[in-house]
């Protein structure tokens, strides 16, 4: 089911998690995306197509690279993430499918998670906690957190009726909160669509928050879901490619747009932009393009991973679509830099300077450490005033 309207029906094994035979097609156009490209009409059991919604659901699960999934598969008395996917007919927040049993009469409406609330207590301390126990209540496993993707530790809550995502560290590293914090922050100052991250702690430890940016009738595709639309070059006619598939769909400023996400990337040095990390918003009523999704997933930035206390690292190299390349290549595909308002930036160092001391009682990072980040930042402001005074 896509949100109240029938896609196809098949038998599903939850053994394997796989689907083992379509019965029928009844709407490919609402199906998810990525089905599309692998769909035939006259032979709807094709084992490509099977084989690529088996994939598609299982993907919605926690993936395998989950930090630390062991621990969290033993606090909730699971062996495989795709168990999870049987608890809440697979619904997500971030998409409106799921699996309706044949011949039941549950609705949506019933169901989904953005109106109906779920129990995230136990969840969320299973997640992010370093010392929780096993979960208690079946209702725990009855949550859209069955259904979040990515690396790192992560769990939804509901704070004021708001959905929210928290989102941790990687491993013992804890600068990824604080790199979202500060991506919103330049964001916000450069006026770029994104979602906005702010800190929290959860029991001493330093997380990251942010609201859901789907409603009950959008969905996010991701561009990963897109490329099998695109034919592949490895190389910038990817990225032109894409911007031309967006501006197809009618979505307003859609090169500017896509533009300031490898601003900021630039800007933080964020070497994680991969092709889920980024997409467009679907209506899922109209199926229409609404517009490219707002920016998310900023952590893995200002040389996270190659931090030295005696020396100063600089890695240089952010991902555009099959790429990995210095980021003084990939800003070149901005056509008019000078429509950015540097000044705006302007204190933003210091800003982040004072945020990082804030928290150094959670965090420990030395002085050195939090003056090496901000050397970093400091670095990729004045590169980017250099590239906006210079082009003409
Ligand atoms: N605020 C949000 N609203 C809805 N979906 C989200 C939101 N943030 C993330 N997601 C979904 O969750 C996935 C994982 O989140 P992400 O921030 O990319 O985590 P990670 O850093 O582990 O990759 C995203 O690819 C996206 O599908
Ligand atoms: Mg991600």
């Amino acid at each position: 089911m896509n949100k109240n309207k029938e896609v196809l029906m098949a038998e599903y094994d939850t053994a394997t998690s796989v689907f083992t035979k379509i019965y029928e097609v009844i709407d490919i156009n609402y199906a998810p995306y990525i089905l599309k490209s692998f769909y035939i009409e006259d032979d709807i059991n094709d084992t490509s197509f099977r084989t690529n919604l088996s994939e598609w659901f299982k993907g919605r699960g926690i993936p395998a690279w989950r930090d630390k999934l062991d621990l969290l598969l033993h606090r909730l008395n699971l062996t495989a993430p795709y168990e999870l996917l049987d608890k809440a007919f697979g619904l997500s927040l971030s998409d409106q499918y799921w699996l309706k049993p044949y011949e039941s009469d549950i609705s949506y409406d019933d169901i989904n998670f953005f109106d109906n609330d779920f129990d995230y207590v136990e969840f969320m301390d299973a997640s992010l906690s370093t010392n929780s126990k096993t979960i208690t209540k079946e209702s725990s496993l009855k949550t859209p957190n069955n259904t979040t993707d990515g690396m790192l530790k992560k769990a939804w809550i509901i704070d004021n009726g708001i959905r929210y995502l928290l989102k941790g560290g990687y491993k013992n590293e804890t600068l990824q909160p604080f790199n979202e914090v500060l991506a919103s922050e330049i964001c916000k100052r450069l006026g770029f669509n994104h979602v906005e991250y702010t800190l929290d702690t959860y029991k001493d430890m330093v997380v990251s928050k942010c609201p859901c940016f789907i409603t009950k009738d959008t969905e996010l595709v991701t561009c990963y879901q897109i490329k099998y639309d695109i034919k592949r070059h490895d190389g910038i006619e990817d990225y032109e490619e894409y911007i031309k598939k967006l501006e197809d769909n009618e979505i307003e400023n859609a090169r500017e747009k896509v533009e300031n996400m490898y601003i900021l990337d630039f800007l933080i040095m964020n070497e994680d932009r991969h092709l889920n990390n980024f997409g467009i918003i679907r209506d899922v009523n109209t199926l229409k393009w609404l517009d490219v999704a707002p920016i998310f997933d900023n952590g893995q930035s200002l040389n996270i991973e190659y931090y030295d206390e005696d020396e100063l690292h600089i890695s240089g190299r952010g991902r555009m679509f099959y790429e990995v390349k210095p980021f003084d290549e990939i800003i070149k595909v901005v056509k008019n830099i000078k429509r950015i308002n540097i000044s705006k930036l302007d204190g933003v160092v210091e800003w982040f300077d004072d945020l990082l001391h804030q928290y150094q009682h959670l965090t420990g990072y030395s002085d050195t450490r939090i003056n090496r980040l901000c050397v970093l930042l400091n670095r990729q402001i004045n590169k980017l005033k250099e590239l906006i005074s210079r082009d003409n």
